[in-house]
């Protein structure tokens, strides 16, 4: 197969995706390497991130998900657990008036209601800041879970049924796809994960049904420009096919 894109050249990109979900793991490896704390790595991931929510907006990609902290996370030493969320508000506070300034819309996907009343204040706040932004979509996925994203989505089918509106037999994909979260974004195109772990954890596994995976040994804070291109380079090599052959896709394409 001809590689569309030469590998030692700029950031020219020819198919982009339209939305981005990564998750960012490996800043506990990061730090351990360099006989740091934990929290050092967590540290160098925010700028990792500010870096990456750069480059996401300035290629103008439409929506950039982060998995922050998973459901999972809370099982961690409380002292981590404490000081990711002391991250969390620091870097809220920090920079959410620069994505604002730059028309990034900031959302959060997961169940916020067990943060405390600090954390949630200032991610309201920043939805709020930042909710009739046109730029790119910032998606912060904390405290979150794909279980517990279609469980939240099959109650609220469930209380349909309850009032009468709809019937169990009438209950479809589509429907349920209304209540998951970001059902008002494209599905996500391109999944990386970073930290060379091949597994999911339990991020988006409703919305990732035909991403493209991407998976890189490099640790999240190390994660850098040249890394994002290359994974960027890697979707656009992709042929999705969707359940068709490559047959009808390459039709589609030449139509
Ligand atoms: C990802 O890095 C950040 C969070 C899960 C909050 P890790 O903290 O999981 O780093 P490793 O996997 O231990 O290296
Ligand atoms: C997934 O990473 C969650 C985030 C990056 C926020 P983990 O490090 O928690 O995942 P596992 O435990 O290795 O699967
Ligand atoms: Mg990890």
């Amino acid at each position: 197969m001809i590689n569309k894109i030469p590998s030692n050249t700029d950031d020219t990109v020819p198919v982009l995706p339209r939305h981005v979900a990564i998750i960012m793991d490996g800043n506990g490896r990061w730090a351990k390497k360099r006989f740091l704390p934990r929290f050092a790595g967590h540290k160098a991931g925010v700028e990792t991130v500010r870096k990456i929510v750069e480059i996401s907006a300035e290629l103008r990609i439409e929506a950039l998900t982060l998995f922050a902290f998973s459901s999972e996370n809370w099982q961690r030493p409380k002292k981590e657990v404490d000081i990711l969320m002391d991250l969390f508000v620091s870097s809220l506070e920090k920079e959410v008036k620069q994505l604002h300034q730059n028309g990034i819309r900031l959302q959060f996907i997961g169940d916020r209601s067990e943060f405390n009343q600090k954390l949630q204040s200032r991610i309201a706040e920043s939805e709020q800041l930042t909710r009739d932004n046109q730029g790119m979509r910032l998606v912060i996925a904390a405290n979150y879970g794909g279980k517990w994203d279609i469980v939240q989505a099959a109650r609220q089918l469930a209380e349909q049924v309850r009032q009468g509106t709809i019937e169990p037999q009438d209950i479809t994909a589509d429907m349920l796809h209304q209540y998951i979260s970001l059902s008002d974004l494209p599905e996500p195109d391109l999944f990386i994960r970073t930290s060379g772990e091949h597994r999911i954890s339990n991020f988006m596994i409703w919305q990732l049904a035909y991403t493209e995976l991407y998976f890189t040994n490099i640790l999240w804070p190390d994660f850098d420009r040249a890394a994002y291109m290359d994974a960027l380079k890697s979707f656009a090599d992709r042929e999705r096919r969707f359940g068709q052959t490559g047959e009808q896709v390459a039709k589609i394409h030449n139509a």
